[in-house]
């Protein structure tokens, strides 16, 4: 099969084409003959040997794909070849790639396998923060950083669906529209003013009760200067480098709450992935969660996919196609 490698850590071009046996299976996996497979940011870190999960070279970046299950191992109980599905593992920029059952999801027919490929990780992501971390009710005002990006899009329409107002970060004006497009109700550009200052303007002093931080060092303190009373940091990322050390009795006068999330928590638990799972489908179903997939690239390409998400132009989710 064709597969992406690399054979020493670095930038996008360690990675190349080559030609691979189809993995092979194992108990609780399932085979899958990928249709699309979703790029993530912590891909380019994964490359660089920077991620939580180290490398072992030579390695096949990708967390996630969508496909046809080709064959099922050994004690898989709930799944069939054939059945389309998207998963979340290892080594998915592949034709072929494994999924342990419990992370294996089963697409119902409105979700297309792009959409599929764009779903697992980004939006999982957004509506555990959302909805598990938080707990986000009714008339709070969440901040989402990089509202333009794949997480960010998703998260706005996540927030905006349980009845929060949603004010967006995009570092260029240009992103400005599609945030909107997708239920921002205010979208600040952080390259040209100071979005703490900004935040505390439209929120008439207020700041906000959640704030979705995954850029760190450039974000997180200022994060602190306009969060509410009782507001809520949820760190997930280090696009920007990780945050400097938190001073604890920087909580105390807004009496604040910061918290991590990394979705590998979330998604090893059967019943809150299934509770996630059929969460996002219903408000796709109902209209109000749209994948967004800004850019498509065969998988030969995908050196140029990451140099592309690392220059901050990319919208929404992209996508590589075998
Ligand atoms: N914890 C988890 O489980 C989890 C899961 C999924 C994603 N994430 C994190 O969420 C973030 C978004 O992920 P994504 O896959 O949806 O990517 P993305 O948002 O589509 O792309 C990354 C965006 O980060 C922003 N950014 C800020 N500083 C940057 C820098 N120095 N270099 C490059 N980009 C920078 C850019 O948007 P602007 O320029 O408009 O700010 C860029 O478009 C990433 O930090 C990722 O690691 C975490």
């Amino acid at each position: 099969m064709k597969a992406i490698q690399f054979n020493e850590v670095g930038g996008p071009d360690v990675m190349k084409i080559v030609d691979i046996p189809k993995p092979e299976l194992r108990p609780r996996m399932v085979r899958v003959r990928n249709h699309a497979i979703g790029i993530n940011f912590a891909d380019n870190f994964f490359r660089q040997g920077t991620y939580l999960v180290r490398p072992k070279l030579p390695d096949t970046p990708g967390m996630e794909a969508a496909g046809v299950i080709d064959e099922v191992g050994p004690e898989v109980k709930s799944l069939k070849p054939g059945m389309r599905v998207a998963g979340i593992g290892l080594k998915t920029y592949a034709e072929y790639s494994l999924f342990y059952e419990n992370q294996t999801i089963p697409l119902p027919d409105f979700v297309s396998f792009e959409e599929g490929a764009a779903f697992p990780i980004q939006t999982l992501t957004a509506w555990f923060m959302i909805h598990v971390s938080h707990r986000l009710s009714p008339g709070q005002t969440v901040l989402v950083h990089s509202a333009a990006g794949g997480v960010g899009l998703v998260a706005i329409q996540i927030a905006k669906a349980a009845g929060a107002r949603v004010i967006g970060t995009v570092s260029s004006d240009a992103k400005i529209a599609i945030a909107k497009q997708y239920g921002a109700d205010e979208v600040i550009n952080y390259e040209t003013q100071d979005f703490a200052k900004e935040v505390m303007r439209l929120t008439d002093g207020k700041g906000v009760d959640l704030n979705l931080d995954a850029i760190g060092k450039p974000t997180f303190e200022k994060g602190l200067e306009c969060a509410a009373s009782f507001g809520h940091i949820i760190l997930y990322g280090r696009a920007g480098g990780p945050p400097d050390k938190l001073d604890l009795n920087r909580l105390f006068p807004k009496a604040l709450k910061v918290s991590g999330f990394v979705l590998f928590t979330a998604s090893s638990q059967h019943d809150l992935m299934r509770q996630g799972t059929e969460a996002c489908f219903n408000l796709m179903k109902e209209g109000k969660l749209k994948m967004v997939v800004g850019k498509t690239f065969p998988l030969e390409q995908a050196p140029e996919a990451h140099r592309f998400m690392q220059s901050r132009q990319s919208v929404g989710k992209l996508l590589l196609l075998p």
